[in-house]
């Protein structure tokens, strides 16, 4: 497809390398570098040998990109391609919040604003949450912006969690009743969903992980069959790594509109115009790769 060839030559042009999440559209998946969860994707953001990262994914991936790599230029193709959760919390807001509980250290989910990670201790992804909360030698931890990985943080470690009250728009509607629905369905199936969905979700799912956890525990599996409480774009993922097992939705309306603004033809014009770039100011971006690289050492 000459799209495609055009794409693959500019990006060996540019030593561009293509990040794509697993929510992405399938055809953007399959261009990709390293399609991945947000801690793997950082991971390759810090470590890739490359002038350009090409971001496929929303907004507060590629800004972690761009603090970790302050010397690659950063394009996020499809421009407004951004996380709402990640902006239900202000800088004030959190600041307000620590004055209120001065003793407890500071945890932002990864789908936050670099102000916010600024703000914080130590940054975690749903794949790490609990862990970077145990690390930690303060009893209470304030944790934003997502309340139910905060609840799972929570239930999962002997801290006291105070959470903001933020919430995935995707993960949050999922049901209980849909949870049984589906066992109902496919009673051989394994049920994995995302920390990300609401408590009463979790308590009946067999299975949580981050996105790429979902991957590795269906190829390590002896289910053929799943039931996965994410969104939709992870079914590709799941299809391509683990041919000959069977992948159902928990829902089909569990779609992120804003990590499917990303498409090849924004993709080739990203690496034709280096635009839109995503930098983050110099005094944030220091504060922000504090939080993020104690993370990454966890
Ligand atoms: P993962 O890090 O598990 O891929 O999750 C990212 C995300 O945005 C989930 O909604
Ligand atoms: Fe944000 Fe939810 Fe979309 Fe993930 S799925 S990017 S948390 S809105």
């Amino acid at each position: 497809m000459a799209i495609i060839d055009e794409i693959l030559s500019l990006k060996e042009q540019r030593r561009a390398a293509i990040l794509a999440h697993n929510y992405q559209l399938p055809e953007v998946q399959d261009i990709a570098d390293l399609t991945g969860d947000s801690l793997e994707l950082a991971r390759a953001a810090a470590r890739l040998d490359c002038d350009v990262l090409v971001f496929c994914g929303v907004d507060f991936m590629a800004e972690t990109a761009a603090i970790l790599s302050p010397d690659k230029t950063v394009v996020l193709p499809a421009k407004g391609a951004w996380c709402p959760m990640a902006h239900m919390i202000s800088p004030q807001e959190l600041r307000d919040l620590k004055a209120l509980y001065p003793e407890a250290a500071v945890v932002c989910y990864v789908n936050s604003t670099a102000e916010i990670k600024a703000e914080s201790d130590i940054c975690c992804t749903s794949a790490n949450g609990v862990e970077v909360a145990a690390s930690l030698s303060e009893k209470e931890v304030i944790f934003v912006p997502d309340r139910n990985l905060a609840a799972y943080v929570a239930r999962h470690t002997d801290k006291k969690v105070i959470p903001w009250n933020g919430y995935c728009y995707v993960h949050d509607q999922f049901t209980a009743a849909e949870v049984d629905a589906a066992r109902a369905r496919h009673p051989l199936a394994e049920v994995l969903v995302h920390p990300e969905c609401r408590p009463e979700v979790i308590d009946r799912a067999d299975f949580v992980y981050s996105t790429s956890g979902m991957g590795r525990h269906a190829q390590s599996s002896p289910a053929g069959e799943f039931v996965i409480g994410t969104e939709t774009g992870m079914i590709h993922r799941l299809k391509k790594d683990s041919p000959g097992k069977e992948f159902y939705p928990l829902s089909r309306n569990a779609v992120c509109q804003n990590m499917k603004k990303t498409n090849l033809s924004l993709v080739l014009q990203a690496l034709q115009t280096l635009e839109p770039r995503v930098s983050v100011p110099e005094e944030t971006a220091i504060r922000a790769r504090r939080s993020i690289e104690r993370m990454l050492a966890v």
